[in-house]
């Protein structure tokens, strides 16, 4: 029988394919090629052979089971961050983890009186295991410099908590289904429960659709809405308006908006 593969040769095999520049995982989720080509040749070699009966799976199968009801349960558990952050990452029914590198929760200072609630994890993001790192996140930063705020400034009135609606990089940045948004919506609002912010931001359309549950980020931006509780101003996405540079007038108004609110 064939030794299974070493944790550590699997890491080298995977660090090699990254060398050679393949460095997005292109499908839903992972596909064990060594499983697949053991088959063929087991096909090819023996096609009369009887076929091995599956073991049952140790845990209920997914169709049994409501994935957004499971998020709730698992995210009322959680009476902290860090708790939160575990609960998160041992969700087992969301598939994006699987062709995800990193689990990203957040950065910043938990104690901000801001947080931003973006979309999901880019390229970038997933490296790092951090959000807002990439160009839209150093937009993002400049974009609250600008109004004397950032992620680590000690007072917590000028400092920002970030997160995203989804804490896994969707495959190639493909928009979230709303089964995935709906089944992390649970663990986003406990989130924000937990944070306690005195000013929630939805940085755009997904971040709007998760929230609110409406998109339409060109009527919605600058008016004030409510999130588990909370103030809360829809804005521009810094990746749009990296595409769309005329729109950084609105995003200035929105951003000088938060700034008289918490001036207040
Ligand atoms: N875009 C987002 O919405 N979130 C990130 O973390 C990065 C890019």
């Amino acid at each position: 029988m064939e030794s299974p593969l070493e944790y550590h040769d699997a890491l080298a095999l995977l660090e090699w394919q990254v060398e050679l520049g393949a460095d997005e995982a292109i499908a839903e989720a992972p596909v064990d090629r060594f499983l697949v080509s053991a088959e063929a040749v087991a096909t090819q070699t023996a096609p009369t052979a009887p076929r091995v009966q599956q073991a049952a799976p140790a845990v209920a199968p997914k169709a049994d089971l409501d994935p957004v009801a499971e998020a709730r349960k698992a995210a009322a558990r959680a009476h902290d961050l860090e708790a939160l952050r575990a609960e998160m990452e041992g969700f087992g029914h969301c598939d994006l983890r699987h062709g995800a590198r990193s689990f990203v929760f957040s950065d910043g200072t938990p104690a901000a009186r801001l947080m931003i609630v973006g979309e999901a994890p880019g390229r970038d993001e997933d490296m790092q295991g951090k959000p807002f790192v990439g160009r839209a996140g150093q937009l993002l930063d400049r974009m609250f410099d600008a109004i004397g705020m950032g992620r680590d400034h000690p007072d917590a009135a000028q400092s920002l908590y970030i997160t995203n609606i989804l804490p896994w990089r969707p495959p190639q940045n493909r928009d979230p289904s709303p089964a995935e948004m709906a089944m992390m919506l649970p663990f986003v609002q406990r989130h924000i429960e937990l944070a306690a912010p005195d000013v929630v931001v939805m940085m755009g359309n997904i971040s709007c659709q998760g929230l609110l549950g409406q998109r339409g980020i060109t009527r919605l931006r600058g008016t004030w809405q409510e999130v588990v509780g909370r103030p809360a101003l829809p804005m521009f996405h810094p990746a749009y308006l990296l595409r769309q540079p005329a729109k950084k007038r609105e995003a200035w108004a929105d951003l000088l908006t938060l700034k008289a609110w918490l001036s207040t």
